[in-house]
């Protein structure tokens, strides 16, 4: 299992390895944005990981970023399995989301 912990909430998931982040983010009931149905080509769900290891971006994770002209610090929650405890963070979660 791997602890994710999302700020500025403060909320807590225990998800087992090689979750999907975009799932994980919607188990702990948290809004994220996505407009293509998780297919990896709209680059809404762009997050901030503040701690924890990740696997290198995909060169479909870059392009689509950049096709989309997302930040380059920002990784795509659709893409990211999560492997070890993070912090993670996104621009409009408000402290009570
Ligand atoms: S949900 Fe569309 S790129 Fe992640």
């Amino acid at each position: 299992m791997s602890t994710l912990r999302f700020k500025p909430s403060g909320k807590v998931l225990d998800v087992p390895k090689g979750t999907l982040l975009i799932d994980a983010i919607r188990s702990a009931g948290l809004p994220i944005a996505s407009a293509c149905g998780d297919e990896l080509v709209c680059a809404k769900c762009g997050v901030r990981v503040l701690e924890g290891r990740v696997t290198r971006e995909s060169p479909v994770e870059r392009d689509t970023k950049r096709r989309n002209r997302v930040p380059p610090e920002l990784r795509l929650a659709c893409a990211l399995r999560v492997h070890n405890d993070l912090i993670i963070s996104a621009d409009y979660w408000g402290s009570d989301s």
